[in-house]
């Protein structure tokens, strides 16, 4: 049930089954992005599916011609008497169970590939004629059985997508991605076989949502962790405007940005909501002194933030956490055990695992995706500059500090940074970059200030735009831009003489230094 834990299930949704394709999500967030609610389910939990709208069947990296290939109760699936697609894996899995074969291959076709549609199928309406796809599969097709009929092949014959009946549908492609450029019209085109399909609106979606956050809550008070950040901000607005009794706490850990707990307190008193900031600054720089390796940095952050938190909440009735639904997924599909579903800094704690058995943690946002998150915020007024800030890590500028963290050289970062995203702002770019920063390279090198040689720190300049995080490109300031930035932060700026503009993709660089 970990797909779906505690949603509200309305009728005629479109119920996505997932075989483990990496793209599976993406299925879901195409069909809510042409307007109607998908849900994701493990073959296993069709069984839970009530009158949905349409089915479809996900990619998935196994192969059908395996022992323990992931099935299908095809009784159940087509009991439902709705529209049916089945991408790559799914497709497969259909025609086996329509009585044709599969030809297993130990080669894997992938990247690009032309469609070309029979006319006057309703599946390729619309359709050009040949159309880029992309194909990842091994096995393919062989036998099909009579009822089945072609309806679209690749350049060399092949068959690449096939039909059983008025509306069960195989392709051999993924839709869902960009690369299929016609992907969109295609799952429209399957969409509209659907006689009835649940809408997806985030309006109805926040209601829903404040009756099941009441509902279970009730009387009871929930504690929330807020960093100013997308998601935990539009989390307390949530709960706020759901009117249960709530704590929100902010802790300040010394790692943030030039007046930033200043400007998060501001943020959420803008919107009425009020929050309990606690300056553990002093604990969090002690704790790190002298230490210069990367990852033990993070779980220093990691860990003291858990107890500076959990001091703060005390005896929690509830906890609120803003989980997202790729959190989820990601989380479910590595499961081994629930404790992996929870994400960040508090996923270690053996007690949020309590809490969590004892369903005292609700995680009210695990259904959306991050943009669905912005539309959610914006429902409620969230203002747009907080809606879309830049991601922040939560260690802060440590990890924007290589090597040991010290006082001195996080004002250099702070006053570096706040000259850069001012000036990004003024120039109008820091909604064109999906993230920018200002960190501090720990190496002195030689410059002249005055009439004196000085040693002083480099200061990096990053600002890249990315989908996902995975990967990113730098963005190609302009230099007169670049030349403000830097002549402000050298006249400025005490203790560094030097700026410079980091030009690394991710990969094989990663948006941080550490
Ligand atoms: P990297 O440096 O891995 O960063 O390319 C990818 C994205 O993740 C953010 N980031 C973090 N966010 N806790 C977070 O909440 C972390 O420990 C963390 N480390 C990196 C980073 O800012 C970028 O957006």
């Amino acid at each position: 049930m970990y797909h779906n834990r505690g949603m509200i299930t309305p009728h005629h949704l479109v119920a996505v089954i997932d075989y483990g394709s990496q793209y599976t999500q993406l299925i879901v967030r195409r069909v809510r992005e042409l307007g109607y609610l998908a849900k994701l389910y493990t073959p296993e939990e069709i069984g839970e599916v009530t009158e949905p709208g349409a089915i479809i069947l996900s990619g998935g990296p196994r192969s059908t011609s395996e022992p323990d290939a992931p099935d299908i109760d095809y009784a159940k699936l087509t009991s439902f008497g709705v529209p049916v697609l089945g991408v790559c894996y799914g497709m497969q899995l259909l025609n086996i169970k329509t009585g044709g074969t599969v030809r297993p291959s130990n080669k894997r076709e992938y990247g690009p590939a032309a469609l070309l549609p029979e006319p006057g199928c309703r599946l390729f309406e619309g359709v050009s004629p040949s159309s880029q796809v992309w194909m990842s599969h091994s096995d393919t097709v062989d036998h099909l059985a009579d009822h089945c009929k072609i309806i679209a092949r690749n350049s060399e014959g092949v068959p690449v997508a096939l039909q059983w009946g008025e509306s069960m549908f195989g392709i051999q492609f993924h839709p869902e991605v960009t690369h299929s450029h016609e992907g969109r019209t295609i799952l429209r085109n399957f969409l509209s076989c659907a006689s009835q399909l649940a809408p997806f609106d985030i309006g109805d979606f926040k209601r829903e949502l404040i009756a099941e956050i009441r509902q279970k809550v009730g009387e009871r008070q929930v504690v929330c962790g807020v960093s100013g950040g997308v998601d935990s901000t539009v989390l307390a607005v949530l709960l706020h405007e759901s009117g249960v009794r709530a704590r929100f706490i902010f802790v300040d850990n010394g790692l943030l940005r030039k007046n930033e707990a200043e400007e998060v307190q501001n943020n959420f008193q803008r919107m009425g909501v009020e929050i309990e900031t606690v300056d553990a600054s002093d604990r969090f720089l002690e704790a790190l002194k002298g230490e210069t390796a990367p990852e033990k940095k993070r779980r220093i952050i990691g860990s003291l933030f858990v107890d500076v938190f959990w001091d703060a909440v005390g005896d929690a009735e509830m906890l609120a956490q803003g989980t997202l639904y790729p959190d989820v997924i990601e989380s479910a599909s590595n499961a081994k055990s629930k404790a992996s579903v929870i994400k960040t800094h508090h996923n270690r704690v053996e007690r949020v695992l309590q809490l969590q058995e004892q369903g005292k943690v609700i995680e009210p946002l695990a259904f959306l995706f991050k943009d669905e998150v912005r539309a959610l915020g914006a429902s409620m007024g969230i203002p747009h500059d907080i809606l879309w800030r830049h991601p922040f890590p939560g260690p802060g500028l440590a990890v924007r500090c290589p090597g040991e963290v010290t006082r001195e050289k996080l004002e250099i970062i702070r006053e570096s940074d706040a000259i850069f995203i001012s000036t990004l702002r003024q120039w109008g770019w820091y909604d064109k970059c999906w993230q920018a920063y200002a960190g501090l390279i720990p190496v002195k090198t030689v410059g002249v200030k005055g009439d004196e040689r000085s040693y002083e720190f480099a200061t990096n300049l990053r600002a890249i735009v990315s989908e996902d995080a995975m990967t990113a490109d730098w963005v190609q300031l302009p230099y007169d831009l670049l030349r403000e930035v830097s002549n402000r932060i050298l006249n400025e700026v005490k203790g560094t003489n030097r700026v410079l503009y980091d030009v690394s993709t991710k990969p094989p660089a990663s948006i941080e230094w550490e």
